[in-house]
């Protein structure tokens, strides 16, 4: 195998992240033991806050509380430590658009190319994203486009419960803040996320449904596969253009 042979093996076996700086051979001698003063200190896989799944989400809903802009929120998240993956992650992918959109988008984490550049959907998802867009009239900066998770989850794998738990308080308070008409959930955590359901997302996109933010609010939100999926099922395409139809139709109606 070559070296790109190599890292291509790595990555499909979902080995993204390095964890130090030097290459280390694990059939060399152990090297002589160091007293623990003299270590070089190891990065923690977990903070204290993130081990109480509790307390990390009530911090993360008084942050929530205090803030009274999306800059304040901003301010509030990069102190925030209550959720693992910001130790792996390189960037906080917070969100970004028109603060005051009418459309807001909710994906599910931030992938390599978002976890490089600290903005949602810049990757391949999000390039598919921007077609979509377009071909229906929709300019992606007058929407506001976000995640349930800020951070990127390593290998992307799927958001696990405590890490949607603890970040949902932030997504909650980004929708109060821009106060969206329409909420477009992309992919099926988005959707569960919001409408606190567990339903594949096959039975729920396509029809048009109500997150509400407080008891007697409505926002209409209509739930569509994730661009990553049309990605690996190209023949979904079809039933998204129709959502995203539907979604240039409301628009034209409101
Ligand atoms: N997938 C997501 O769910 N969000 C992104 O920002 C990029 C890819």
């Amino acid at each position: 195998m070559n070296e790109k042979e190599i890292l291509e093996w790595y990555l499909s076996a979902g080995v993204d992240v390095i964890c130090g700086n030097e290459p280390m051979s694990h059939n060399a001698k152990p090297a002589p033991a160091v007293a623990v003063s003299e270590r070089t200190p190891v990065r923690p896989a977990i903070t204290d806050l993130a081990q109480s799944g509790d307390a990390a989400c009530k911090n993360a809903r008084d942050i929530c509380e205090r803030a009274s802009s999306l800059e304040e929120l901003e301010k509030g998240v990069e102190n925030f430590d209550g959720c693992a993956l910001k130790l792996t992650a390189n960037k906080t992918v917070f969100g970004s658009g028109n603060p005051h959109a009418e459309i807001m988008f909710v994906g599910e984490a931030p992938g390599a190319d978002e976890d490089r550049m600290g903005l949602p959907f810049v990757g391949r998802s999000g390039q598919l994203l921007d077609k979509m867009l377009a071909a229906v009239g929709i300019a992606r900066n007058a929407c506001y486009i976000t995640n349930i998770l800020m951070w990127r989850p390593p290998g992307n794998r799927t958001p696990t419960t405590a890490e949607t738990a603890v970040c949902l308080p932030f997504l909650k308070r980004k929708i109060e803040l821009i106060a969206p008409k329409i909420i477009i959930a992309l992919g099926a955590p988005a959707a569960n996320a919001l409408l606190d359901t567990e339903e594949a997302i096959s039975r729920i996109r396509g029809k048009w449904l109500e997150y509400c933010p407080h008891a007697g609010e409505k926002i209409d939100l209509l739930a569509t596969f994730h661009p990553a999926y049309l990605l690996r099922n190209p023949a979904q395409k079809g039933k998204t253009w129709a959502d995203f139809l539907r979604l240039a139709k409301k628009i034209a109606n409101n």
